[in-house]
């Protein structure tokens, strides 16, 4: 008898953090009805939008790419806890949630789902995402590392809008898992078989430009993105909101933002030991150039700083800061925006805490 995808069990995704970034990949992965391909079901792990996704009994996704349709995942949960009793087996877990180490440690979020049978995607922008991963679960479970350059935002709760591009790239993350170079952690070993079934899954799901890579591109991509990230998020923040083309148009900011990019690759080169960026990515002008030519965008650090939320200061200057700096590099123009906007952030949510605890007490 021919096997199909529906007499082969299914791979269980579990997706930790329905936001934008979580709800437009599970929706992609989750194909309950497949005919070819693999058979995927994804489900949800929730916070703050839990109710509004039962209520709808699904996801609204307003997509760019592929139109506009409901996401029905398999389960919803309101916790990881919720997950874990259900006592299934995930294949993989996906990370979603936004990089915010100064707050807690998501690998202990994560820690009840996961199984030496399961991968841990990371799709997470920063450097240095997966250590806490690593030290958390040591060589025991695979993490998979992503970076994606879509634009995704949840407009309100359970309602995700793609506006422009899919771009991913998934890559293993070995380091401390196996301790030699090898067959196991070779093109054919099982962390690169996994990035590479994960990537399948993406495609058949209609992601075309989903990209599996080694352990070392992948990080040269995670770096080349700090390189856009590291310059322009923080540049946008401390200008006043400066949207990302019109940082590029004014002469003196110009300057900056290409210092902070080769501050950036100069770290990179020494914490990946090749010389940044490698043939093949573009230079500080060509990023410049085409960030230029897309208008309007704006940075997601200036939106979570202007609703008031953590920025993702840790994975997108501390840890690049503290890396280069651990090889003798410094990076003078990122580490005084790492500094100023941290203190930042730390004075404006006093100053919440301060004005809920008055207004509390004028209360009593
Ligand atoms: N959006 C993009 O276009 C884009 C593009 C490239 C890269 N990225 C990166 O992708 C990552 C995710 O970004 P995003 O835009 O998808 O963020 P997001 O829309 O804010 O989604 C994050 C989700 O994670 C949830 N969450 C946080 N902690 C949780 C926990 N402990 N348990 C369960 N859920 C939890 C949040 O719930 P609450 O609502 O309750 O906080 C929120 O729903 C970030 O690293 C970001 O930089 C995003």
């Amino acid at each position: 008898m021919a096997v199909t995808s529906a007499s082969r069990s299914p791979v269980r995704v579990l997706i930790v953090g329905a936001g934008a970034v979580g709800c437009f990949y599970g929706s992609r992965l989750h194909r309950p009805d497949a005919d070819t391909g693999e058979h995927v079901l994804v489900s949800l792990v929730c916070r703050s939008n839990y109710a509004a996704i039962v209520e709808r009994r699904g996801v609204e996704m307003r997509t760019r790419a592929y139109g506009d349709y409901l996401f029905s995942p398999e389960f919803v949960f309101p916790s990881i806890a919720a997950a874990s009793e259900k006592g299934i087996r995930w294949d993989y877990v996906v990370v979603t949630t936004k990089a915010l180490p100064d707050l807690g440690d998501d690998s202990s979020v994560v820690s009840p789902v996961a199984t030496p049978q399961t991968s841990i995607v990371l799709i997470q922008n920063g450097v240095g995402v997966e250590e806490p991963y690593r030290r958390r679960f040591g060589a025991d479970v695979q993490i998979l590392s992503a970076v994606t350059v879509v634009s995704a935002e949840q407009i309100s709760p359970g309602i995700v809008v793609q506006n422009r591009w899919t771009r991913i790239h998934v890559g293993p993350f070995v380091k401390g898992r196996w301790d030699q170079s090898g067959t196991v952690i070779g093109e054919n070993g099982p962390d690169h078989l996994a990035a590479k079934r994960f990537v399948q899954m993406l495609k058949d799901g209609g992601v075309g430009d989903a990209e599996a890579c080694t352990e070392q591109q992948l990080q040269v991509i995670r770096w080349h993105k700090i390189a856009i990230n590291g310059s322009m998020n923080p540049s946008a923040v401390l200008s006043n909101g400066t949207p990302n083309a019109e940082m590029t148009e004014d002469d003196e900011l110009r300057h900056h933002l290409r210092q902070c990019m080769e501050e950036v690759f100069r770290g990179a080169s020494a914490v990946l030991g090749i010389p940044f960026p490698p043939a093949g990515l573009a230079t500080a002008d060509k990023l410049l150039k085409s960030i230029g030519r897309n208008t309007g965008a704006r940075p997601s650090m200036l939106v979570d700083w202007e609703h008031g939320s953590r920025m993702e200061l840790e994975v997108i200057l501390g840890n690049p800061i503290r890396m280069a700096r651990e090889r003798g590099v410094e990076m003078p123009r990122l580490e005084a925006m790492y500094g100023l906007l941290k203190m930042a952030q730390k004075r404006r949510d006093e100053k919440v805490r301060d004005n809920k605890e008055r207004h509390l007490q004028t209360k009593l």
